[in-house]
């Protein structure tokens, strides 16, 4: 079959950019780049085993976690391509201590967030993994300040993600719709392969970390109970499916109708996932599908950042589901 009469991920880009007819082009620019680092990773991810890649670094990051050797290549490709794209005046990275800014005259108009590589320890199983990203404008034309990173992610103008799966596919949004291209390696471009999606209303798979029960806030066993016990009363059949790569097992649900959770721990009151280069950029597309994004409590979107590297509990999938799973937190806290 021939990719020829599918649009390209640039032509779209550019078709978007004349919705808006005050456009300078910029974040057009931005997008396409963040593309060039998806592909320049995903063609590490792909030799993964036969260079020298599987494996960690012997470092730990910020996170307190093991750096993978091909979480150092992916969070240098992001860097290096944005620092250069003349686009960009501040990153952050789920990798790094501190903003990475660029010099100012290289320095555009937009502020990126990321998780380099996301499911970093499925690696070594060859189970797939992927690039997450969140752009936001800055405010000042002359400095980076505080709260061009510290702010609610219901400020972001576009995000996404590069997932390596079964093939590669680049997925983004500016909140009008969500799209997703699939790269074909023969002619290296990404090609749109799923225009428009929509979340389906109704979650037929349910993903999470069983094994993290005993840590779990009261509302959520029951939550999962009550899901579980749909199978009968409404003849529809929920499967569990848990990648352990988030954006791997959002991507899916996005595409076939699922619920994401990680909740809180119950020991620290904190959750895993990180709310500015994780849970963000993923509520922003869950909600521009039609879905919604919460911590059990509140709107992700709406969550006032007070550090880089903040943690957060996250439900995300179809809006009824998520609606649903608040519901029961706030009767198992009496709210
Ligand atoms: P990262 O590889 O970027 O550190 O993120 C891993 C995250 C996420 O992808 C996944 O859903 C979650 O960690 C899995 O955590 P558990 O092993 O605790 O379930
Ligand atoms: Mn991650
Ligand atoms: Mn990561």
């Amino acid at each position: 079959m021939s990719t020829q009469t599918y649009l390209t991920l640039t032509q779209h880009i550019l078709r978007r950019q004349r919705e808006h007819p005050d456009a300078t082009g910029q974040l057009s620019s931005l997008l396409t780049q963040i593309g060039v680092a998806g592909k320049l990773i995903q063609a590490q991810v792909r030799r993964a085993g036969l260079v020298e890649i599987w494996g960690d670094t012997g470092q730990t990051n910020i996170q307190g976690e093991t750096v993978q050797k091909l979480d150092r290549i992916a969070e240098d490709s992001m860097v290096e391509v944005l620092r250069r794209s003349e686009c960009v005046a501040a990153m952050a990275s789920e990798e790094e201590n501190h903003v990475i800014e660029v010099p100012a005259d290289m320095a555009g108009d937009y502020v990126v967030l990321f998780d380099p590589l996301d499911g970093s320890t499925n690696i070594d199983g060859n189970v797939s993994i992927g690039t997450i990203f969140s752009v936001y404008r800055r405010h000042d034309p002359n400095e980076v300040l505080r709260k061009d990173i510290l702010r609610p992610g219901r400020e972001q103008i576009a995000a996404g993600y590069i997932l390596y799966g079964t093939s590669t596919v680049f997925t983004y949004t500016t909140g009008s719709t969500v799209d997703c291209f699939t790269l074909d390696p023969g002619v290296g471009e990404y090609f749109l392969t799923r225009p428009r999606v929509r979340m389906p209303d109704k979650a037929k798979l349910l993903s999470i970390n069983e094994c993290n029960e005993p840590y779990w806030p009261s509302w959520v066993s029951p939550y999962i109970a009550s899901v579980k016990g749909q199978n009968d009363a409404e003849k529809r059949r929920v499967s569990a499916r848990h990648v352990g790569s988030l954006v791997s097992d959002f991507h899916r649900n996005l595409i076939e109708g699922g619920t994401f959770l990680y909740p809180e721990d119950n020991r620290t009151g904190r959750g895993k996932l990180r709310v500015l280069y994780e849970c963000n950029p993923l509520a922003f597309i869950a909600e521009t599908a039609g879905g919604a994004a919460s911590t059990g409590k509140k709107r992700i979107l709406d969550i006032e950042p007070e550090g880089l590297h903040d943690r957060t509990g996250l439900v995300i999938g179809p809006s009824a589901e998520v609606a649903e799973a608040e519901r029961f937190a706030r009767e198992a806290e009496g709210r």
